[in-house]
């Protein structure tokens, strides 16, 4: 049996034609049933259903063969015991620093100074400020970041942007890109051991698709 962990959403949605050019199709959709195990067309093919921040762990720790996460999501969690063999250039989006429209933010990032960030990315955050040489007080939150310059929480947010539309119905600007994001293949070095023609085969259909 082999077992993929995939999040709902966006990620899932971009994945279907990479597992179809694989042969695979998933019978179930994640937005209507509520089964966290799926079946495919593949009697030895499953997919598990999980949040997108638990994909490394479940393929860190042998639950998934296979996982598809977040070039940010890896970089939060760490990347231990995980072989990256592909990025599959799906879920295109940036990290970005964001404040209100009326903060003076190329003062508040002179070197010396402190900066209050709220963010999911604390890890991301963290790095990227220290490597500029400015102090941050990181307020760690969960979701709509947004909010926090807004009540005056925070002078800035660290979060992904995509379309730009959330920062703009919340009036904030990008004044930073930090890096881009994709979403990465990632595999279970045992199970590559162990299960080593069937994933390989999946490895290259993916591979193939995205025209490599
Ligand atoms: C992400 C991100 C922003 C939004 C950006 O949230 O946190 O809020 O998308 O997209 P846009 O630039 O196209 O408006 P997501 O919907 O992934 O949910 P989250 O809050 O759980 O991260």
């Amino acid at each position: 049996m082999i077992t993929l962990a995939l999040s709902k959403g966006r990620i899932f949605d971009e994945t279907l034609p990479l597992l179809k050019a694989a042969g695979i199709e998933v019978l179930e959709d994640p937005e209507t049933s509520r089964k966290l195990i799926l079946a495919t067309n593949q009697p030895d093919v499953r997919v598990l259903v999980v949040r997108a921040t638990d994909v490394p762990t479940y393929v860190q720790y042998g639950g998934a063969d296979l996982g598809i996460t977040g070039r940010d999501t890896l970089l939060e969690h760490g990347s231990q015991g995980l072989y990256q063999p592909l990025d599959l250039q799906i879920a295109k989006c940036r990290i970005s620093v964001a404040v209100r429209s009326d903060f003076d933010y190329p003062s508040a990032v002179k070197k010396g100074s402190r900066l209050t960030v709220a963010t999911k990315y604390v890890a991301i955050s963290r790095d990227f400020f220290a490597a500029k040489g400015v102090h941050v007080d990181l307020i760690k939150l969960y979701g709509s970041m947004e909010l926090a310059p807004l009540v005056g929480m925070a002078d800035a947010i660290v979060d992904l942007v995509s379309t730009g539309n959330t920062l703009k119905a919340n009036h904030l600007i990008e004044v930073e890109h930090i890096m881009d994001i994709s979403s990465r293949l990632v595999v279970n070095q045992a199970a590559l051991k162990l299960k080593q023609a069937p994933i390989r085969r999946i490895i290259d259909a993916f591979a193939s698709a995205l025209g490599k």
